[in-house]
């Protein structure tokens, strides 16, 4: 009887973390990539000069998902890609501040967190008109905060416009100009 009842209450943990999993959204299947900047590799800098006020874009990958990606080849299932807004260093006469090579420099502020993880079988429940592959989307304050009430919609729409690259702006290009050197 003990051992039916030890029986019992495992499989009622394990039906309550199953709903658990199948009750989340979207965005929230994207956990905050802890310690992404010690461990991720940063693979490439984006300026941003329309942006007000002007922003630094640093992009981070994971190692595991590096290490396995291949040129002009989807990119494999766990990558998770982290992009880190920064505002740039203004001078007084509010322009941005160029390094020697003309491009901007970062302060230690960091404005948003925006990450892109692709996992097996993820979108699924999506309209085709909607998924991008198995891609989802997460917005996080610098502290990993998730923000609040924001709908991913606008991330998946801009997104489709580079389906030939796996969904990705720079990490394809990026993976693909690596390996194929
Ligand atoms: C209007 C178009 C647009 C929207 C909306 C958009 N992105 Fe992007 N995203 C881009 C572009 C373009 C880049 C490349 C960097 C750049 O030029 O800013 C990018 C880059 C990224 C990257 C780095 C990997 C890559 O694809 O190059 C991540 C991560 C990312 N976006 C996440 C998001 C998330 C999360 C959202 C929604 C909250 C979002 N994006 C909404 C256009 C968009």
């Amino acid at each position: 009887m003990a051992r039916q009842r030890a029986l019992c209450r495992s499989l009622a943990v394990a039906a309550t973390s199953l709903a658990a999993v199948v009750a989340l959204a979207g965005p929230e299947k994207v956990a905050f990539p802890e310690n992404y900047a010690g461990t991720f590799v940063r693979y490439t800098t984006v300026d941003k000069p329309e942006r007000d006020p002007p922003i630094i874009r640093f992009m981070y990958i994971n190692t595991d998902a590096l290490a396995a990606a291949q040129p002009n080849e989807p990119l494999p299932h766990g990558t998770v890609v982290v992009m880190e807004d920064h505002e740039a260093e203004l001078a007084d006469d509010g322009k941005p501040v160029r390094d020697t090579n003309g491009r901007f420099i970062p302060t230690d502020e960091i404005t948003n967190v925006f990450v892109q993880e692709k996992q097996q079988g993820w979108g699924a429940e999506y309209p085709e008109e909607k998924r991008n592959g198995e891609w989802e989307y997460a917005w996080f304050q610098p502290d990993g905060t998730r923000q609040a009430d924001q709908s991913m919609d606008s991330c998946f729409e801009c997104h489709q416009q580079v389906a030939d690259q796996d969904f990705t702006f720079t990490t394809w290009p990026f993976v693909t100009r690596i390996k194929s050197e």
